[in-house]
């Protein structure tokens, strides 16, 4: 991990108005959270995750999607959010601005307490209908797999992008409009290989933006940045933050 930070990295934190971050799965993976590519354990060994979470694959088999994502939301539920997501909400309170996009759906960010979320991907812990696609926080206690809504009788399933949906609209346009106006852009835990997130560290960097990525290893950004901090995110972030931001 590259101690001490560059001055000039230190003395931007300290002078940004707007930051901007996006994280990926690497920042969960500190709090035991499998990253959405990584060998699924168990029972669930047997599948690629690419083959189960798209509406095809719920279609086809509901039960066998739904009790995929029954599994991970109990994994998410017994996670914590860790020294990465906690600095993360330490930073938000140091600038003016703060503009955090997330594509995890394992909600740590928020438990962490972060505010200005953008969850690209939905949430794990949210339900909507397949059919009509409103949020359903209840639903009659029926012995069905999956449940169905309560206003149309359509099967439920999890808020998240599959592959092959499109990006809650709201969520991209407002997480674009942050690479235009932020001082320093954060790529951080992701592989930076899915679009369109993929594509918010260049927009920051053609818009002008100071440029970090955190990551234990490489990625196709990391010759494109102006800091490629080495190292994971539950270990770098608490300590550049603090070099930037020494406690009192
Ligand atoms: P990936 O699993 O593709 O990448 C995780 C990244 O985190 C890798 O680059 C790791 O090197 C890095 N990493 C691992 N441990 C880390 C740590 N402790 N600290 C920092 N980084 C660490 O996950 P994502 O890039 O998030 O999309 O994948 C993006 C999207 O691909 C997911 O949101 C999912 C998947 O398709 C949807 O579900 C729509």
């Amino acid at each position: 991990m590259n101690l001490p930070f560059p001055n000039q990295l230190i003395e931007a934190l300290k002078n940004a108005t707007h930051i901007a971050v996006l994280t990926g799965a690497g920042i969960s993976a500190e709090s035991g959270v499998p990253t959405f590519r990584e060998a699924q354990t168990g029972l669930w060994a047997q599948y690629d995750p690419q083959e189960l979470a798209t509406p095809q694959a719920f279609r086809r088999n509901p039960k066998l999607v739904w009790e995929w994502y029954a599994w991970r939301r109990e994994l998410v539920a017994k996670a914590e959010p860790n020294p990465g997501h906690l600095a993360l909400v330490a930073l938000e309170s140091k600038v003016p601005q703060f503009t955090l996009i997330t594509q995890n759906v394992d909600g740590l960010h928020e438990r962490a307490g972060s505010q200005a979320i953008i969850e690209l991907h939905g949430n794990i812990m949210r339900t909507k209908c397949f059919e009509n696609g409103r949020l359903v926080n209840s639903w009659p206690a029926t012995n069905d797999v999956p449940p169905h809504c309560p206003h149309c009788g359509g099967m439920l399933r999890p808020d998240v992008v599959w592959f092959g949906e499109s990006l809650p609209y709201e969520a991209l346009e407002t997480a674009v409009a942050s690479t235009q106006t932020c001082d320093i852009f954060f790529s951080i835990g992701t592989s930076a290989l899915v679009q369109p997130a993929a594509s918010l560290p260049i927009k920051a960097i053609q818009a002008g933006a100071i440029t970090v990525e955190i990551n234990p290893q490489p990625t196709p950004l990391t010759t494109h940045v102006d800091y490629a901090l080495t190292g994971s995110a539950g270990s770098v972030l608490p300590a550049l933050v603090a070099a930037a931001f020494p406690p009192a």
